[in-house]
């Protein structure tokens, strides 16, 4: 394990890879700083042989969402090279091959929420607080979450979420599918570890095809949708 008291700490847990968050003082919010350290952490050789991954901020808070410190002084040009540097975390998150899991506590705001929406499955405490308070400080949310959120909930809900900058809770977020399960209090790690752990046992190049063929369907006609999982099916028939 990497040891570290602000940055991101990779550890093993036999063939599950735990990234974790540590920046606790400041609510683990997404400086550049720290998108550069996940994304270091996302590509290292622990995550990539990993058979799954889970992404957590630890046992009191997700993440606060991008630094507000930071984006004061942002020049459209600072913009422009951000999505080239760090901001390509989300998706990079996104596109892992393994089957990952988002486990949540405290605040997960605005970029905070946008990393747990690239995961593929969300466990989540009590305590959580969900929302994104973009449009409230005159930005809106740019790392997915409008683009996530509308596929994931329609663009009505989509719209009251975000114009309103509305925070919404645990219950409601599994209510509307955006969480696979709200936990017992304390429990969200011990649970996304076990949802890890029981997709170690299942075939990766299955996982990661029909990741991408879940992906693709979201933005494609019907008829696209399963020619896709027809190829798709062709291609792994007889890889394991
Ligand atoms: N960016 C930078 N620093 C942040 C931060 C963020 N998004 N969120 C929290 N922090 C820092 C605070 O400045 C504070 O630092 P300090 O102790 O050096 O003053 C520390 O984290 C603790 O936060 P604090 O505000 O004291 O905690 P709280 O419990 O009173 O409030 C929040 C928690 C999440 C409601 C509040 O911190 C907040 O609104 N943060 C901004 C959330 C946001 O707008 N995120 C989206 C940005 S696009």
């Amino acid at each position: 394990m990497t040891a570290v008291e602000v940055g991101v700490e990779v550890a093993a847990d036999g063939e599950v890879a735990v990234v974790t968050l540590r920046r606790e003082r400041k609510l683990n919010a997404l400086s550049t700083g720290l998108e550069h350290e996940l994304l270091a952490a996302l590509g290292s050789a622990r995550v990539t042989t990993s058979r799954a991954v889970v992404v957590t901020g630890g046992g009191t808070v997700f993440s606060a969402g991008a630094d507000v410190d930071e984006l004061r002084d942002m020049t459209p040009e600072a913009i422009a090279e951000y999505y080239r540097g760090s901001g390509r975390v989300y998706e990079r998150l996104a596109g892992l091959p393994q089957p990952t899991v988002a486990a949540i506590t405290g605040y997960c705001l605005g970029g905070g929420l946008e990393l747990a929406l690239a995961a593929d499955l969300r466990v989540a405490d009590p305590r959580a607080v969900f929302g994104l308070p973009e449009v409230g400080l005159g930005i809106l949310p740019s790392s997915g979450g409008i683009a996530r959120l509308v596929r994931a909930l329609g663009p009505a809900r989509t719209r009251d979420l975000v114009l309103r900058a509305r925070r919404f809770g645990p219950d409601q977020a599994e209510r509307w599918g955006l969480l696979t399960e709200v936990t017992e209090t304390g429990e969200h790690l011990a649970r996304a570890l076990a949802l890890a752990h029981e997709l170690t046992a299942l075939p990766p190049p299955a996982l990661a095809v029909t990741k991408q063929v879940i992906d693709a369907a979201a933005e494609s006609s019907h008829h696209t949708a399963l020619l896709l999982e027809r190829l798709a099916y062709t291609a792994l028939h007889r890889t394991t």
